[in-house]
């Protein structure tokens, strides 16, 4: 008798686990895990002000979240590892900043492009010594590792016969405008709204030389099997850009 009623408790025990550790699993894919690179303002940022999280693609995803019924979780990761991170699992989307190019296309899955940028050249403010990017000869640059600014300078480089001096390789934006400020570093390559953002928010200290010398655009990355989970975010960016939603964030 006793030892029956020890196999039925067993069996409930069993049957409980079963039903919470799926529930758990359906609470999961419920979730927009999202990764991103907090150095990289207005599209991502650390608000010295609120000490929150903040920008444009936090925002955006936020929208998409509430669009889809998901909840949205907000993972600030270095940019360096940003794509590893996503395929072993550590969240579900990539929002940050991230331009659609061929080479991460062979790993990932984008999503339908959310804003244009190009690359400029950022110089100390009031220097006319670099006019385009011919003028990086013999000059320190900085970027973000692994950016399409990185890409960028490499190319110019190997490809084009520019022959930089040094290309000076930070994990995040900000640190490669520092770069710039303590004068370690005569140029910055960056995308044009981050630029826009660090003139800003220094007054007097850098210039954007040009105009932007690349066309690029951004999207949201996922892995490639998560096609179902793309298609419905693809379905409320749609929404999102037609009901004016879009247009309140970007503003
Ligand atoms: N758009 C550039 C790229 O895709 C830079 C993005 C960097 N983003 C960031 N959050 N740090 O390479």
């Amino acid at each position: 008798m006793k030892k029956k009623n020890l196999f039925l408790g067993l069996i409930v025990g069993l049957i409980v686990l079963i039903g919470l550790s799926g529930f758990a699993a359906k609470k999961e894919t419920g979730k927009l895990v999202v990764g991103f690179d907090a150095s990289f303002p207005p599209f991502e940022y650390l608000d010295e002000k609120t000490g929150e999280l903040a920008g444009f693609d936090l925002d955006l995803m936020k929208a998409i979240g509430a669009e889809l019924g998901m909840e949205v979780e907000l993972k600030n990761v270095s940019w360096d590892g940003i794509i590893p991170g996503l395929l072993t699992g550590n969240y579900n989307v990539i929002a940050s900043g991230m331009t659609i190019t061929e080479e991460r296309k062979q790993v990932v899955n984008f999503s339908d492009p959310y804003i244009n940028a190009g690359l400029v050249i950022i110089t100390p403010a009031g220097e006319t010594g670099i006019q385009s990017p011919q003028d990086l000869a013999g000059k320190q640059v900085a970027v973000q590792i692994n950016s399409t600014g990185d890409l960028a300078a490499t190319e110019m480089q190997k490809d084009q016969g520019i022959k930089i001096a040094a290309i000076k390789r930070f994990n995040s934006a900000t640190d490669a405008f520092l770069e710039l400020k303590n004068g370690s570093a005569e140029a910055v390559i960056m995308d044009l709204p981050v630029a826009g953002a660090q003139i800003k928010a220094n007054p007097g200290l850098y210039q954007i030389v040009g105009e932007p010398f690349t066309t690029e655009e951004y999207g949201l990355a996922l892995r490639k099997n998560d096609t179902e989970l793309l298609a419905k975010i693809n379905k409320a960016l749609a929404t999102i850009k037609a009901n004016g939603k879009y247009d309140e964030i970007y503003h």
